[in-house]
């Protein structure tokens, strides 16, 4: 069915509950921080139908995240092939949450589980990370599910315009050894 599950979250398909919290998120300064602009409902909709269409797709990408113990959705993590344009190939993982599920160890933990359906069910090679430089929390998440930086990798992010979030910076990990 294409779902992961971790001690504390459901990492699922997208449902149409999903669209105002969702929406409400991407227009909250504080999550947007290090994006280039407050998201318009319109593009937030967009984006799921996007999102949901990948997980039918392949089986997997960017999972909406739900508490188990309450069924609240707080957000996005997943795995997603890295787009053309950008300057190095291959699977990405990503977080995004509400700003009341930050500090509770969720993007840390939904981000362990695709690592491990990454590298143990569809046996990638490496997955990569990448933020805008500054955004020490998400960096931090990397770091704690064991990324490295790559210090070669910073990279002008292609389809964000001139700015002070268009710096980006690289992490990566490789399978592990069997
Ligand atoms: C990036 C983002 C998901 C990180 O959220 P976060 O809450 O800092 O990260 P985690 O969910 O892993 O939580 C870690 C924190 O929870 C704390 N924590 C509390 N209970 C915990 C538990 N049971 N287990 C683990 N950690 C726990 C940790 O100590 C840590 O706190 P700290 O930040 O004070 O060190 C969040 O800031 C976000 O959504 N930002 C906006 C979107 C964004 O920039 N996304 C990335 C773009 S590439």
């Amino acid at each position: 069915m294409g779902e992961l599950s971790t001690q504390r979250l459901l990492l699922r398909h997208w449902r149409e509950s999903d669209l105002d919290p969702w929406a409400e998120m991407n227009a909250d300064p504080q999550v947007r921080e290090f994006f280039p602009n407050l998201e318009t409902r319109e593009k937030s909709t967009a984006a799921v139908a996007r999102f949901q269409a990948g997980l039918e797709e392949r089986g997997w990408g960017w999972w909406a995240v739900e508490v188990a113990a309450t069924g609240e959705f707080i957000g996005f993590t997943g795995l997603n092939p890295i787009s053309a344009n950008m300057p190095f190939t291959g699977v990405e993982t990503g977080w995004r949450l509400r700003r009341t599920a930050w500090g509770h160890g969720y993007a840390t933990e939904a981000a362990r589980a695709c690592l491990a359906y990454g590298f143990d069910v569809l046996a990638l090679p490496e997955i990569v990370a990448f933020t805008a430089a500054g955004n020490v929390r998400s960096e931090a998440v990397m770091r704690r599910i064991g990324m490295t930086r790559d210090l070669n990798g910073d990279f002008d992010h292609p389809n964000i315009p001139d700015g002070p979030v268009r710096r980006h910076i690289l992490y990566r990990i490789a399978a592990p050894a069997s």
